[in-house]
This record gives structure tokens, sequence and C-alpha cells, in this order.
């Protein structure tokens, strides 16, 4: 039967305070990341920074992307701009040093990309100016109450705008990637943790309020395959020439 998921479950990821060595951190990392790709979650993150640069010319740009883990989508915008010519710096922020090592090793073919371990919250404006801020299954992480600290510091961070693309909560998405994990899915910490996640999701109305509570900006949520929301917001800022 279709679960409703009303509320957003409080359930704990392994991955939130994961014990293993840093090989076993990135045979997980690379099992979730084959599911992203499977299922084109990296696309509507490409999409979106691409629609953000194509509004806003510039002759290059810094991305930040938040709870990069492994870099992987940090890798693959740096693979999509080089192939379109844009001129691009990338920074990678986590917590976690052990995935920030992996990122490292993975990323040795791209010197355009830096690794902070820090926390998103102590960050200040000024520590890693960037124009655009990205942020990939990262916000269902947080709890409701500890939510608009971290999207005011998304809001606050990035000159043109900030991309959060995460889970949608919905039964439908929870028996689906049941059905997938049984097929595609090797570790059992990804196993579990991607149906936590889903269920750690959220639902378009609660974006919105989210959304509401954060007026200096404008935003945009749309639901993409499979089973996500992506939410750009981009700050009014007073324009030089109004
Ligand atoms: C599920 S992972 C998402 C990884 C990656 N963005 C992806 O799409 O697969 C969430 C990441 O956010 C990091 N993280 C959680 N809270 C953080 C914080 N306050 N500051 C920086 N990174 C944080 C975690 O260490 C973890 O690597």
């Amino acid at each position: 039967m279709l679960e409703k998921l009303r509320e957003r479950s409080s359930q704990k990821e392994l991955m939130d305070d994961f014990q293993g060595t840093e090989d076993e951190l990135k045979i997980v990392l690379d099992d979730i990341n084959r599911v992203n790709r499977l299922l084109g979650g990296n696309g509507i993150t490409i999409d979106s920074v691409a629609h953000l640069i194509k509004k806003n010319p510039q002759k290059s740009y810094t991305i930040l992307d938040v709870g990069c883990a492994d870099g992987h989508m940090l890798r693959a915008l740096a693979t999509f701009f080089r192939k379109k010519r844009v001129k691009m710096e990338f920074i990678g922020l986590d917590l976690n040093t052990d995935a920030l090592n992996i990122a490292r090793k993975a990323s040795i073919n791209f010197p355009e990309i830096r690794y902070v371990a820090k926390d998103v919250l102590e960050l200040k404006a000024t520590d890693l100016p960037c124009d655009i801020l990205i942020s990939t299954l990262m916000t269902h992480h947080f709890t409701n109450e500890q939510l608009p600290r971290l999207l005011h510091q998304f809001a606050r961070l990035p000159k043109i705008g900030f991309v959060n693309n995460d889970l949608h909560r919905s039964g439908l998405a929870l028996i689906l990637f049941k059905l997938f994990r049984f097929f595609f899915i090797r570790t059992p910490t990804a196993k579990i943790d991607g149906a936590i996640s889903i269920k750690r999701g959220f639902k378009k109305r609660e974006l919105k309020n989210f959304a509401d509570r954060l007026p200096i900006v404008q935003h945009y949520i749309k639901w993409k395959w499979a089973f996500r929301y992506v939410w750009i917001m981009e700050p009014k800022r007073p324009n030089a020439n109004e």
C-alpha cells in the first residue's frame, strides 16, 4: 500500500554518523553516485546552473557546492562547462574530511576545483565569495527547525543565485526505490539510507513555506523526474542602475 508520508521523518541516516574507513565510505558514495547517474539527478543541477549563467552573463563564474561529499557533482559541472568553454572555478565545501580526501584524489585532473573543510553555517559572506551556490541531496539531512538557518546562509552567500536539488517525499517514490535498490544498489548503507532519504524529503508546499520565509529572494520550485524538486533562488539585490 502507498504510504502517505504526511510528515518528514526524523529518522537519522547511517551516513550522518558513518563510522567506517575512508575506503568503505568511497564504496558507499560510489553506490549513491551510480544511482544518481542512472536516475538523472545530476542533469537537473547542471541544467539549472546553465540557466542561471545564461541569464547572468559574466567573463567567469565561481560555483560553491555545499555538502559536496566526494565532489562528483563538481566534476560533472566542470566537464560540462569545459565543453561549453565557460570559464569556471569550483569550490567544494563539506564537514567530512574523509569525503574531501576522496574528492581531492578523484579531482586530480580538475585544477579548477578546490575543496574546503568547513561547516556552511559558520561561513561568512566574505569567506568564500561565489556566484552560484549549489546543494544536492543535502537539505533533507536538516530538520524543519534547522533548515531556516541553512537556507538563510544559502540565500546570502551567492551573488547570482542558488540551486537546491533534493528529494520529493512520496509513497510512490518509496515503492519504486525499493524495487530499484533490489537490482541496482549494492551496499546495505545505500539501500537503507535511500529509503530514509525519501522519507526525509519534501512536499512542494513545505519548500514554498521555507521560501516564503526568505523575502529577499525570488523562487522557482519545480518537480523533476525521478522524484526531485529543483529550487532556484535568486536574491533581489538593488541594481546599480536603478
Ligand atoms: C548526502 S550527502 C550529499 C552529497 C552530495 N552533494 C551528493 O549529491 O551526493 C550530504 C553531505 O553534506 C555534508 N554536510 C552536512 N552538514 C553540513 C554542514 N553543516 N556544512 C557542510 N557540509 C555538511 C555531509 O558531510 C555530506 O557529505
